[in-house]
């Protein structure tokens, strides 16, 4: 599996909202839909997905999104913004069974591809069906254990290069560079004593340095501005810009280099 992350914003519309769930069918894909928060129906909006670790499709997403809702609601105010991720399978379809032959009482359910809100049902009752030694028609669709995904050989080479220059080729592509020339409010990976340090500049010019090495299994990270967090292209660990871990794999935080 790899790692989407799609932008969401939480809106009030001012108006009177729809009940339901409506997604486009063309890319970029979008989906509305309305949740109840706090004695109101506000309007949930989420798309512009890509693989974690990797540059928006969009320079600035949210805003992005903010201008489609608006096409439709001129008067919205947005609530709350925030990313979210998703694994996707290379088949396509979800892992829902046993976790492995050798542990037939612990189940999985995952890599829903963006569609948790249904599967996790179908999830729910497959793996009730399977303590309760029932039988279910469609529990072979999505078995857990099959090797289909090798099937997909595009997206797992894909995989591969991207690991591999996760890794390798990023790291000696890396070009000299100096604090002075990172923006205020940006971050970038420079060279400093021969070491990759990985900066971000904030809006009054103080300096935060990490070293952008996952603390899962050592990727590269790159630098997300929308966010201002360093992501990682191979498993999806997160880290906020002083270097705190916020999602996993990764549970470690990076290290944090003083810039004198
Ligand atoms: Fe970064 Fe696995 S190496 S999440």
């Amino acid at each position: 599996m790899y790692q989407s992350t799609s932008y969401v914003l939480a809106i009030d519309t001012k108006t009177e909202l729809f009940d339901g769930m409506y997604i486009n069918t063309e890319e970029p894909i979008y989906s509305f839909r309305s949740v109840d928060f706090e004695n109101k129906k506000l309007l949930i909006l989420a798309g512009a997905d890509h693989k974690t670790g990797f540059a928006p499709t969009e320079v600035d997403t949210y805003k992005k999104l903010e201008d489609l809702a608006k096409k439709y609601y001129p008067k919205l105010e947005v609530l709350y913004k925030w990313n979210t991720r998703d694994c996707i399978t290379l088949d396509k379809i979800p892992y829902i069974g046993n976790l492995s032959s050798f542990s037939p009482n612990v189940y999985v359910a995952t890599g829903f591809n963006k569609w948790g809100m249904t599967t996790s049902n179908v999830a729910a009752n497959i793996i009730k069906d399977n303590i309760l030694n029932n039988e279910n028609k469609y529990s072979f669709v999505f078995n857990s254990l099959r090797l289909n995904p090798i099937k997909n050989r595009t997206e797992l080479k894909n995989m591969g290069n991207e690991s591999f220059k996760a890794f390798i080729t990023n790291r000696i592509k890396i070009t000299p560079d100096s604090i002075s020339k990172i923006k205020r409010d940006n971050g970038a990976i420079i060279k400093l004593s021969n070491k990759s340090v990985g900066i971000y500049k904030d809006l009054y010019g103080k300096i935060y340095a990490v070293n952008p090495t996952c603390t899962h299994l050592g990727c590269l990270l790159t630098w997300n501005n929308l966010d201002k967090t360093w992501d990682c292209p191979c498993h999806g660990s997160r880290y906020d810009y002083t270097g705190k871990n916020i999602y996993d794999p990764a549970f470690k935080n990076l290290k944090r280099y003083e810039i004198e």
